[in-house]
């Protein structure tokens, strides 16, 4: 009996995969499709699949030329299968000729002709093509927009910024006609007012964090794209970063025990920064390093203390900013600065051990988590591509195409996010420091 092999990713399964799967299957007796999982397509680069693995193995399944279905995890899993299943033949499209040829060592190579005029990127594109407006301005724009061309079907359309005069209504409007969705970048106290006018003229919304900076606006904006059937997203980067997610995941299953402290530091003094660009401390990093705080210990703090020095109080520019939570069980603490500097890292302790996120932790790919014996420490590495603005891209696109998804960042949590703003600006739990 002559086995054969061969492997893909058949995301959205088209007229080119099954002609590849007929043609496998007629070079012998026994046809093995290996199909990539979700996390080895994400470790080389490949973030923009629209189906599970379930769903891509199910297709290849429905085509019944397969007679037996495996999943691909890991680089150099191709030979490991080749030498278990006793395979005579390795084989996929010409598209691969030459990258397989190092397999002959161990079976027959053969690269099958690739099928014209179609492909999976290109189903994708035309599936979702997404109009995207970006809304304000940051310096990390143009990364941004480069994100942007690596993700299928999302096209930045144009930029827009506010002028700060009452013809902004009327531009805004008429910049939202031109594009599906905006992500806005603009100044916090300016975000209500974009993301308002832009839920009402129905475009979807990804809002860099915090969304609102009062706890009943954000309110409103979540009833307002309820009601509308938008999607209104939290854009924290590290919040779709690999390893970011994965750490969270392995704290609240035990792996360190019961957690007792999150300390999160995020600083970074930024010179010639222009100023319409310029976000205070609280406002640039409070987000991102209150995000592993709420999603770990949850949102029911009994104490909150903030401790501020300032740069500007007139104009809200902080410095330096310590922020302490009391939990029943446990304390949490932030220290943000653009104005101050400190180690960028993020720790979770528990009874059992702890999570060490080097700096910068909010785009980090790596992190251990270390016990008393330090034989027991284990090392996490992950794909991290455009430091989580590239995912965070794909899972807004994701979630206008699959209305109903879980977000990756609660409600609970973004209205928490606004509450610790709200307190910030109204001084409230609030010490100020000298400067002297
Ligand atoms: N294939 C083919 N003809 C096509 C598309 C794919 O013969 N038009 C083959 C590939 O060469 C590979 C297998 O089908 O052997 C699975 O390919 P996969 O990478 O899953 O599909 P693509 O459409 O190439 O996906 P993408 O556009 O995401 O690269």
């Amino acid at each position: 009996m002559v086995k054969v092999i061969t492997y893909g990713t058949f995301d959205l399964l088209h007229y080119g995969h099954i002609r590849l799967l007929e043609r496998a299957k007629a070079l012998g007796d026994y046809l093995i499709v290996g199909v990539t999982s979700d996390d080895y397509d994400k470790s080389r680069g490949k973030i923009n699949n629209q189906q599970s693995l379930m769903e891509r193995i199910a297709a290849v399944r429905a085509t019944g030329l397969a007679d037996e279905i495996i999943v691909e995890e890991y680089d150099g899993q191709k030979i490991d299968d080749i030498r278990r299943f006793g395979a005579d033949v390795f084989t996929v499209g010409s598209d691969w000729t030459g990258k397989f040829d190092y397999l002959n060592e161990y079976c027959h190579v053969i690269y099958l002709p690739r099928t014209e005029g179609v492909s999976s990127t290109e189903l994708r594109t035309e599936r979702r093509k997404l109009r995207l407006g970006i809304v304000g301005f940051t310096t990390f724009l143009d990364k941004f927009v480069a994100e942007c061309e690596c993700v299928n079907g999302v096209d930045v359309a144009s930029r827009f910024e506010l002028s700060g005069t009452e013809a902004d209504q009327k531009a805004l409007e008429n910049f939202l006609e031109t594009v599906d969705a905006v992500y806005i970048v603009a100044p916090p106290e300016q975000h209500y007012f974009i993301a308002r006018t832009a839920l009402e003229k129905g475009r979807h919304v990804l809002c860099e964090s915090p969304i609102a900076t009062k706890e009943d606006e954000f309110g409103s904006l979540l009833a307002l794209a309820e009601q509308k059937g938008l999607v209104l997203m939290e854009g924290i980067k590290t919040a779709f970063s690999t390893a970011y997610e994965r750490l969270i995941l392995l704290a609240k299953s035990g792996k360190i025990g019961q957690i007792v402290s999150v300390d999160a530091t995020c600083t970074s003094i930024r010179k010639n920064t222009p100023v319409r660009a310029r976000w205070n401390s609280i406002s640039a990093w409070g987000p991102t390093a209150l995000l592993p705080i709420f999603q770990l210990l949850g949102t029911d703090y009994q104490a909150m203390m903030i401790s501020t020095r300032f740069l500007d109080e007139a104009a809200n520019l902080d410095a330096f900013t310590k922020i302490d939570f009391t939990y029943s069980n446990a304390v949490a603490s932030i220290k943000v600065a653009e104005g101050a500097k400190s180690e960028g890292n993020l720790i979770v302790s528990g009874t059992e051990g702890y999570i060490y996120v080097p700096a910068p932790w909010w785009k980090t790919d790596y992190f251990e988590l270390r016990y008393e014996n330090p034989k027991d420490n284990k090392r996490y590495f992950y794909q991290l591509d455009g430091e989580g603005i590239r995912y965070e891209i794909v899972a807004f696109a994701r979630s206008i195409n699959n209305p109903g998804e879980k977000s990756y960042i609660s409600e609970k949590v973004s209205l928490a996010i606004t509450k610790v703003m709200e307190n910030f600006d109204a001084r409230l739990h609030f010490t100020r420091l000298g400067d002297d």
